[in-house]
């Protein structure tokens, strides 16, 4: 008798992002240090009330809480998310409408799940956040992606948009500011690409857990919540992992004015019990989190995008373009497969005892072929160390057997 695991279970893909761990740790343990460009875990402190308020959880007993989260949790939100904005001709988000989940993981499956059944599709600019399709091939949604290029700032036209709408087509998912492209939709562009969702009867879940990083001084980056017209259509995702630098507590949430929508993606989450309680207390500390805090983050992390972008830029055959936000972006190296290239970094090459980790780009294409010669690099770490892995890339580059001349 054989077990095998279901169709869905062996044709997953494994995280691009994650993928090569097991080289990192192999080069650990023999004692290389590994810059870790690879994955969106910031080094920024997480805000010291959030932490006071995890050792100042005194409850007796660790219960469930509510499905849909802690009142005065899902109350804060509310008054977060009317705070983003001055336009006082829309109604306010009601603590009704927001959803307290797992992380925006699970909001956005649970969007998915509440907006498409069993072979129906969801529409992702390329290169996108792998984990779209991931949590779309557990639910048996298919992922079609619409092409977007360095070419022009990895920009998304509702023209496009309109284009790709098929038949099967029930949501569309956007990241703005956008993992991986850094790329940030205007408020302009966002309303048309809202309306074209809305006239075709397609959802819009809009991925905004890197709002505050924007580096133009604009602050933070226009949410879905405050287009006009688009409450039957908009699914907001959010989530404390990258504004408070608090990956590990697993908060984030799904707001939507569309009250049937609320009501599918509340039974979702009635199955899972209920969102970390503990968690959901010390996110609520962070809520107050004064802005000059965040600002003086936000300036940080300029200062680390102009630094990796210049490393970057000077070396020979690499190209990189400046992104506008969040802490990710595209770089196109001058090898025919960059995935091979990244594990030789890690297996075969050090500088004094230092390597460097990319995640290979290839994928976060949905269509063959493209991403093969890319690399996401995110600027998590300090300048220092930023300016250490352009070193120890230009050196790689200089040594690589199968480098392009170009
Ligand atoms: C674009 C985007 N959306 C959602 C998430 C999920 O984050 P979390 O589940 O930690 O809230 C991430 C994490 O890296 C992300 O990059």
């Amino acid at each position: 008798m054989a077990f095998h695991p279901s169709l869905r279970g062996q044709n997953a893909q494994a995280s691009p992002i994650r993928r090569l761990s097991p080289y990192a740790d192999a080069a650990k343990a023999r004692g290389v240090q590994v810059l870790h460009l690879n994955i969106g875990q910031p080094d920024i402190p997480t805000p010291p009330r959030m932490l006071e308020a995890y050792r100042h959880f005194d409850d007796k007993v660790l219960a469930y809480g509510a499905s849909e989260g802690s009142a005065p949790y899902r109350t804060a939100l509310a008054k977060y998310f009317n705070s983003l904005t001055s336009d006082t001709t829309h109604a306010p988000v009601q603590p009704t409408q927001v959803l307290v989940t797992v992380g925006g993981s699970e909001a956005l499956q649970f969007a998915i799940a509440a907006t498409c059944d069993l072979g129906e599709e969801i529409l992702v600019a390329e290169p996108y956040y792998p984990n779209y399709k991931g949590f779309a091939q557990i639910l048996g949604v298919t992922t079609r992606a619409i092409t977007t290029s360095a070419a022009n700032g990895f920009a998304l036209s509702a023209e496009q948009v309109r284009a790709a709408i098929g038949p099967k087509t029930r949501a569309l998912i956007i990241s703005s500011p956008g993992n991986p492209t850094g790329a940030v939709i205007n408020a302009a562009n966002l309303q048309e690409i809202g309306n074209v969702c809305r006239d075709a009867g397609i959802f819009l879940v809009s991925d905004e857990v890197y709002r505050d990083f924007v580096y133009d001084g604009s602050g933070r980056a226009p949410s879905v919540l405050w287009r006009e017209g688009l409450d039957d259509c908009a699914i907001l995702i959010d989530s404390v992992s990258k504004r408070y630098s608090a990956c590990g507590a697993r908060v984030g949430c799904l707001v939507t004015r569309n009250r049937e929508i609320y009501a599918a993606a509340l039974k979702f989450a009635q199955t899972r019990l209920s969102p970390p309680v503990i968690d959901q207390f010390a996110a609520l500390a962070a809520l107050d989190t004064p802005q000059s805090e965040t600002d003086a983050h936000i300036a940080d992390y300029k200062r680390r995008r102009d630094a990796l972008v210049a490393g970057l830029c000077a070396i020979p055959g690499v190209r990189a373009q400046t992104p506008a936000g969040a802490f990710y972006l595209i770089v196109e190296l001058p090898v025919p497969d960059a995935e091979k290239f990244c594990i030789w970094l890690l297996e075969n090459f050090a500088v004094d005892g230092e390597t460097v980790m990319f995640a290979p780009a290839d994928g976060f294409y949905a269509t063959p072929g493209l991403g093969k010669n890319q690399v996401r690099a995110a600027y998590v770490l300090e300048v220092p160390k930023l300016q250490r892995a352009c070193q120890v890339l230009t050196a790689a580059l200089a040594a690589y057997p199968e480098r392009l001349k170009r």
